[in-house]
């Protein structure tokens, strides 16, 4: 296949990424950066000592850069860009918690990047991923199309992975469906969700919905209770991952993911969590799919809270 991608950061997030990535075996280059002097180095390091063994040959290469720009030579013309820079939760705060300091990080990183990247796709995840993408958007003045954020494909993955478990099914039998922010609004979307074609309704009480779509709005939070310092990453980098090689491969794999919406369910002008054909230009188009008007309705709800927050970061 070819190509280069390039992940920002070394945090846990952003070295499983790395490492999946190369382990798709679909680029010829993963270049892993970090601001800790020789992390991303070393970590390269070991990951390419693991080649002969998982059995691909995509190279790794980690290099340190500095808030000022140094090291970013290293990702010149990368094709994709998975930006994690940034801090984690810690328990007990929410993603919003994180906006005023990520948002410095994500804007150096993200204009560093537009330096000597200036064609690549960028796929964000820092947090709060609706308003770091929106902002990775305004720093890099790329079109809106090469940017996106993942936190679909990871709350989806949650949802999915608690209906399989509820149910005692494969998760492979299991298909859900979550839009909106990634934080207090997100839209779970039970009438898209079906266990071997069937409605998710018609084996679970309303009750156990509820119970489960709570329990994937506050995915994230519950993991990060538990690990106590840190939040997420198998999960997420698996999803960062995939968005990565859909747009070096041009699938046009459907995708939930966080997208400049324009005009789509009569929302306009927001980046938000809705589902969307990827390829080798990023988002090609926001796919619309049918929903109850109560899931409009709270899509509609949640563009209006992330906008009102994506105003705010135009400022941080
Ligand atoms: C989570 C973080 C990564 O949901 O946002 O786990």
């Amino acid at each position: 296949m070819g190509g280069k991608v390039t992940v920002v950061g070394a945090g846990f997030y952003g070295s499983t990424t790395a490492l999946r990535l190369a382990e798709y075996d679909v680029f010829d280059t993963v270049v892993l950066t970090d601001i800790v002097e020789g992390k991303p180095e070393g970590l390269a390091l070991d990951m390419n000592q693991s080649r002969s063994i998982e059995g691909f040959e995509t190279k790794i290469i980690g290099a340190t850069t500095t808030a000022e720009g140094a090291g970013y030579e290293a990702t010149a013309n990368s094709n994709v860009v998975v930006i994690t820079a940034g801090l984690p939760r810690k328990p007990g705060m929410s993603r919003m918690d994180l906006i005023g300091v990520n948002a410095g990080i994500v804007r150096g990183v993200a204009e560093n990047i537009a330096k000597h990247s200036p064609n690549a796709v960028i796929i964000v995840v820092s947090n709060p991923l609706d308003e770091m993408t929106s902002l990775a958007q305004l720093a890099t003045g790329f079109p809106k199309n090469r940017v996106m954020g993942q936190a679909g494909m990871l709350d989806t993955a949650r949802f999915t992975n608690f209906v399989a478990e509820k149910l005692a099914v494969k998760v492979g039998t299991v298909k859900t469906l979550t839009l909106g922010s990634h934080g207090d609004t997100m839209v779970p979307v039970p009438s898209r969700c079906t266990v071997n074609g069937k409605a998710l309704s018609e084996l679970l009480s309303q009750t156990e919905i509820d119970e489960l779509v709570d329990r994937t709005r506050n995915g994230g939070a519950e993991v990060v209770a538990l690990l106590k310092t840190g939040s997420a990453y198998y999960a997420p980098s698996a999803a960062a991952a995939r968005m990565a090689k859909a747009v070096i491969e041009d699938s046009g794999a459907v995708m939930p993911v966080c997208a400049w919406v324009d005009g789509e369910y009569g929302i306009s002008g927001v980046y938000l969590g809705v589902e969307a054909e990827i390829g080798r230009t990023g988002v090609r188009r926001v796919v619309e799919s049918a929903l109850t008007d109560s899931e409009v309705s709270a899509l509609k709800a949640a563009a209006e809270a992330v906008r009102a927050k994506q105003a705010d970061v135009q400022t941080l």
